[in-house]
């Protein structure tokens, strides 16, 4: 037992960081001075590029760009924990890491709040028009009538998850006078009137809302939620806003139900497949989006980075971790 701290405690541990993380954020494992942590930065890498330099690493640390497949964990030999800079790890192979009983640990708070307020933003430049006004004057046209949008008090707005990021936006849309109808699976009724919110299936959501937000994970279950069937039981006019995950909306579907003006207006974060730079629903006047931004601001980065960096701190540590 003895010998073992001992090996913990002078054995280099090498920490890869793989994407780009706040630099304040990873304070607390450059300052680290009980462990004898070897950290290397080295971001922006193809999956080979990775693959060929991580055969000795300990612990590997993301932040979405990096899609941490079967290939990468079985070439990390040594490999102990994978931290996720942030809360989704749907872009990490959890069979892969569980197989080889490797830890992942998120963050799942400290973007919240950004996460919160982007959606927020993305609402009320949705239901405003202010992208499209922006890029219109932008161009030198001073077009005032194209630009009609729409208040948000007094709207419906169906907030679909209710877990940090889904109770948070409801919050901020009853500071603007909307009203709340939810759903989500663990959401009680007894909460739901804690919330002030009203509790919904998804069905009735859909047919409620003026404004659909997506907060739940990428799951086998949440895929394709919101789709054909279910844009047909929705008012005309609705607008849909995902600052979640691509693919919880059915883009396809999405796509379709703006050209037959069902929709009346889409604000997108995500996209199934990231960088989306050239993709369809971007060619729609209606549709406003955002290179996944939820979490960028240097609060939410700071605090994912420092999370995950005390994470794993305490894992070395204790063999524990917060957030399994
Ligand atoms: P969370 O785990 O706190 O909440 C998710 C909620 O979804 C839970 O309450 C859960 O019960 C609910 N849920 C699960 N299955 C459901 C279903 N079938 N129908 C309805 N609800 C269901 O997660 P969070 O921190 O609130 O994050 C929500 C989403 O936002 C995640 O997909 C996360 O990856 C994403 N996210 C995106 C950004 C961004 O940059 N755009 C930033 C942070 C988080
Ligand atoms: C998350 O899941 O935390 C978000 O997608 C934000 C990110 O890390 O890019």
């Amino acid at each position: 037992m003895t010998t073992k701290t001992v090996e913990r405690a002078t054995k280099a541990i090498t920490v890869f960081i793989a994407d780009p993380l706040s630099e304040d954020g990873i304070y607390p494992l450059i300052h680290e001075s009980e462990l004898n942590l070897n950290i290397i930065v080295d971001t922006g890498l193809s999956q080979e590029q990775l693959i060929a330099k991580i055969a000795d690493i300990d612990v590997l640390l993301v932040r979405s760009q990096t899609t941490v497949t079967r290939e990468i964990i079985e070439a990390a030999k040594n490999l102990k924990l994978i931290g996720r800079a942030g809360v989704g790890v749907d872009n990490i192979d959890l069979t892969a890491a569980t197989e080889h009983g490797i830890i992942v640990v998120n963050a799942p708070d400290g973007n919240t709040n950004s996460a919160a307020e982007h959606t927020i933003a993305m609402i009320t430049a949705l239901a405003r028009y202010i992208p499209q006004a922006f890029n219109t004057l932008k161009n030198g046209v001073w077009d005032r009538k194209s630009y009609v949008g729409v208040e948000l008090k007094n709207k419906v707005l169906g907030v679909i998850g209710m877990g940090r990021i889904g109770v948070e936006v409801a919050y901020r849309a009853k500071g603007q006078r909307m009203k709340v109808i939810a759903y989500d699976p663990f959401l009680t009724e007894e909460r739901a009137k804690e919330l002030g919110v009203t509790k919904g299936t998804v069905d009735e959501v859909c047919i409620a809302a003026d404004f659909i937000t997506v907060h739940t994970p990428l799951l086998p279950e949440t895929r394709n939620l919101i789709n054909k069937e279910r844009f047909a039981i929705m008012k005309d006019g609705v607008r849909i806003i995902n600052c979640a995950r691509g693919g919880i909306i059915n883009e396809d579907d999405l796509y379709d139900a703006i050209l037959e003006k069902k929709v009346a207006g889409a604000a997108l974060d995500v996209f199934i497949t990231e960088p989306a730079t050239d993709h369809k629903l971007l060619t729609l006047s209606e549709v406003i989006a955002t290179p996944h931004l939820g979490a960028s601001t240097v609060e939410a980065q700071e605090s994912v980075a420092v999370d995950v960096s005390n994470d794993i701190i305490k894992f070395f540590k204790t063999g524990t971790v917060t957030n399994p």
